[in-house]
């Protein structure tokens, strides 16, 4: 584990040795990989998406790789939030680093009386809510869309959430910085970005759409440049933090998304190729503060940003 002073942060109150997070559902609950990771090597652990029911999720074929990216349809498959206040609450404590519940819903009531559940519980951080996700029939993504619609769940949520509140927005808003503006209006504390993009593969042989669900939601490097865009719109638009994540498989490619303004980074699909990837990036991370005689990794935040005046 390490930990470095010029990598602690506070993110709008949740306190971290690290700007790594690990993104949401390719983490499960914070303990798929503790076999081979202490997760404290992450500054924190966003985990699997809840939902008020259990979901089965999508049929299978969930996954497909795909040139440098994963689509995959899981459809919010989880335990719903009763199994996890009463098995997975308890043990998030052992983790050792600030976990954060990611929530989903199909309409703006559930959202509200998740947060509500959730507010005030002493193991959860802080909440992410995710109105991106490309998967699913009802609610996900085209609760992101329309910023009236983003500022009305948000505000929704602020009413019955006093703790660190995160947003986490869809590109296929059109206008990130739109949306990005209506959800800090409406009282998010942060701002993540990017989900998924949606996708499809065709399976030349059956004629069919290889995934179950027909589409699905694009992750890993593929995805990359698209982040990092989205990651500096959303800078220019809000005065809020941002956590950056899409592709993200390096110390490299995690200084990206922090020149571009992000304070936090998230890593998902890489997790799923090398499973010490918080580690070996903090050491870059470390590398890079050594090299250019940095006292600590803040100093980059939105560094690109100021370079060009924004432009
Ligand atoms: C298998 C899989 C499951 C995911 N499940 C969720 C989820 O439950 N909630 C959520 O907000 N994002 C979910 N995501 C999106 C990731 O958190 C992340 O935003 C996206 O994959 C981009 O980052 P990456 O390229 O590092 O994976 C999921 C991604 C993958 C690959």
């Amino acid at each position: 584990m390490i930990t470095d002073p010029r990598l602690a942060l506070d993110l709008a109150g949740v306190k971290m040795q690290n700007p790594l997070i690990a993104a949401s559902g390719c983490y499960g609950f914070g303990f798929d990989y503790i076999q081979w990771v202490d997760p404290r090597e992450w500054g924190a652990i966003a985990l699997k998406g809840i939902t008020l029911e259990p979901r089965a999720g999508n049929p299978p074929p969930r996954l497909a790789e795909t040139p440098s990216g994963l689509l995959n349809a899981i459809g919010l498959q989880n335990p719903g939030i009763a199994f996890f206040l009463k098995e997975i609450r308890p043990l998030l404590r052992e983790l050792g680093c600030p976990a954060i519940a990611n929530i989903a819903g199909e309409s703006v009531d559930h959202y509200r009386e998740l947060a509500a559940i959730l507010d005030g519980l002493g193991e959860v951080s802080a909440v992410e809510v995710n109105i991106s996700c490309p998967n699913v029939r009802c609610g996900g993504i085209s609760f992101g869309r329309d910023p009236a619609t983003v500022e009305k769940l948000v505000g929704a949520v602020r009413q019955v959430y006093r703790g660190p509140l995160i947003v986490k927005l869809s590109l296929e808003a059109g206008d990130i910085g739109a949306v990005a503006r209506a959800a800090e209006s409406a009282g998010a504390d942060v701002l993540s970005l990017i989900n998924t993009l949606k996708g499809m593969v065709i399976d030349i042989h059956s004629r069919r759409p290889f995934l179950g669900n027909i589409t699905g939601g694009l992750s890993g490097p593929a995805i990359r440049p698209v982040a990092v865009r989205a990651v500096w719109e959303a800078a220019e638009a809000v005065s809020i933090p941002l956590i950056g994540m899409g592709g993200i498989a390096s110390a490299e490619d995690a200084l990206q998304f922090i020149l571009a303004g992000a304070s936090a980074v998230a890593v998902g699909t890489a997790n799923f190729v090398n499973p010490h990837i918080a580690r070996e990036i903090n050491l870059g991370l470390q590398r890079y503060l050594d090299d250019k005689g940095l006292r600590h990794y803040s100093e980059l935040v939105g560094a690109a940003r100021r370079e060009t005046d924004g432009r």
